[in-house]
């Protein structure tokens, strides 16, 4: 199966159906709208429980039910199913042959069904992503072209075909029923676009409901927690809406759900009759933002060492995880934090470290600084082809200059001697540490999995981490759902509690 394609079993596609009478309102004439039908799991259940129902289906019904897929292969099984399973011949204008996003075929339909495609924008191949990139600009999706390229890079296709279903399918007052990964709506940053789109034209649209699956895999190899999100059209949005989380054995506990804050923020369900939790708020010097790690681009092999020893004056003697041996300034060598630096009281000691071939000003490195570091440049020399072949718009940037070393997330912040930090990822205990200046160098986060806030003082750092340490966040971060998955303790999450205060200097918090 395609990156993205994960079809709907028939258990949910029958839940579905159920839920939102859809067999009933097509046999009674509605028009049913698939993009991305696939092999036809939901259309399917549409026709079984009209079946069921003791409906007949006529060319008439087959008509107003109708998929669209990129995949030739796809229609032709599910044609065949239908003729085989339902004894039902689809009229060829039921099944489309052609790409959603930039055929925009000519359909009106009272109900959009669907289970899109799920894949970020900034993964799509590169000729798709031209094509693409003008209707993703004019979805109501980004409102800001530069963030397509950068944040909005993660927004998503399963969002586009969201938007484009509303936009340009459906009817007045339509219903739109979308499976959906969860964190569409739970996640910081880039999927503020789904919660917030602004249909082109003015139409107005209202997300009424969300089921979620969370706690019950429901579509095995997804790797991602689905949702079912029921969305209808002309409609003015009221907050909260309804969110109901699967429970045992096909039960729904009905909870309701709003933004966090501002509008377009990640939606917060909470039991009916309480207040939804509020983001604690922790005052930080102006400009203190969140970071990850350190990102290699995927040449983890190059930067990170599994073992390090000290040589002669300033050098060390390396050896990476494909056993390859080498010699390093030491200067340019630092611990990188694992889950043992978050075991190990005050003073923890490194089991890997990390390459980094910049200056303490977070710049990297020319060709011609490297060469007062012959070591460094022969280790890079060494594993030229591998960083070459490395991808991603900010990496190819780089490497358009010249510089074929580079590495993400490395900036000033990453040498100031004071990392309040913590583990971001898969975590449910939120366990905020302080890495001060040590004899091993500057301890590093390993991407994705670390996330710090950097200082140039102690004192400032250490009050920090008193009100990081307050249960009340932990609180509030399991508040958001994310325990144990990647999105556990990301920036985006933190930066939200975090108040800038210009009256705290930089180098002491009152
Ligand atoms: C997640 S699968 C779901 C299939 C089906 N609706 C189901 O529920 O089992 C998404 C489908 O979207 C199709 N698809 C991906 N990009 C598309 C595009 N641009 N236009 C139309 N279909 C597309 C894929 O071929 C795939 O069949």
């Amino acid at each position: 199966m395609k990156k993205g394609v994960v079809y709907t079993p028939d258990h949910w596609a029958d839940w579905v159906v159920d839920r939102f009478r859809i067999a009933e309102k097509w046999i009674n004439g509605a028009v049913v709208l698939d993009p991305g039908c696939g092999t036809g799991a939901l259309m399917a259940a549409v026709v079984r429980r009209a079946l069921t129902a003791g409906a007949e289906p006529d060319i008439n019904d087959l008509q107003r039910l109708i998929g669209m897929d990129v995949d030739k292969g796809s229609l032709d099984i599910l044609d065949e199913n239908f003729r085989q399973r339902y004894h039902l011949k689809l009229p060829r204008t039921s099944l489309i042959h052609g790409d959603f996003v930039l055929e925009n075929p000519d359909i009106q339909a009272d109900i959009v069904l669907a289970n899109p495609p799920w894949v970020s924008f900034g993964d799509l191949d590169s000729k798709l992503k031209e094509a693409y990139k003008p209707v993703y600009r004019n979805s109501g999706l980004v409102p800001n072209p530069r963030t397509l390229l950068l944040g909005g890079a993660r927004i998503d296709l399963a969002a586009l075909f969201v938007a484009l279903s509303m936009e340009r399918h459906l009817k007045q007052r339509g219903e739109g029923l979308f499976f959906l990964p969860s964190s569409l709506f739970r996640g910081e940053g880039a999927h503020e676009a789904l919660r917030n789109i602004e249909l082109p034209g003015g139409r107005r649209h209202r997300l009424q409901e969300v089921y979620d699956m969370e706690k019950s895999a429901p579509f095995p190899g997804a790797g991602t927690r689905k949702c079912l999100a029921y969305f209808r059209m002309d409609a003015r949005q009221v907050w909260p809406i309804s969110w109901y989380t699967a429970g045992p054995g096909d039960t729904w506990e009905t909870r309701e759900a709003r933004p966090i804050a501002e509008s377009g923020s990640p939606l917060i369900p909470y039991s009916v009759g309480t207040q939804p939790p509020v983001p604690p708020r922790i005052s930080v010097p102006a400009g203190t933002k969140p970071r990850q790690g350190v990102n290699t681009g995927g040449a983890s092999a190059v930067f990170i060492l599994e073992e390090m020893e000290p040589l002669e004056d300033g050098v060390v003697g390396v050896v990476n995880r494909n056993g390859t041996e080498g010699r390093l300034p030491e200067f340019l060598v630092h611990p990188l934090m694992n889950p043992s630096s978050f075991e190990s009281g005050d003073k923890p000691v490194p089991e890997r470290w990390i390459f980094l071939p910049y200056k303490r000003n977070g710049r990297v490195m020319s060709a011609e600084e490297l060469k007062s570091y012959p070591d460094a440049a022969d280790w890079l020399t060494r594993h030229r082809t591998q960083l070459e072949a490395r991808k991603g718009v900010m990496l190819a940037r780089y490497a358009s200059g010249g510089i074929w070393w580079a590495l993400l997330g490395v900036g000033p912040y990453a040498f100031q001697p004071w990392k309040l930090a913590w583990e971001s990822y898969g975590r449910s205990r939120f366990v905020p540490m302080l890495f001060g200046p040590s004899k091993y160098g500057i301890w590093q986060g390993n991407q994705a999995l670390h996330a710090y806030l950097s200082f140039k003082e102690d004192g400032t750092a250490r009050s920090v981490l008193e009100d990081f340490r307050s249960p009340v966040l932990e609180k509030y971060l399991k508040s958001l759902g994310g325990a144990e998955t990647k999105g556990w303790a990301q920036p985006g999450r933190i930066q939200r509690v975090l108040i800038p205060d210009a009256s705290i200097p930089a180098h002491q918090k009152r």
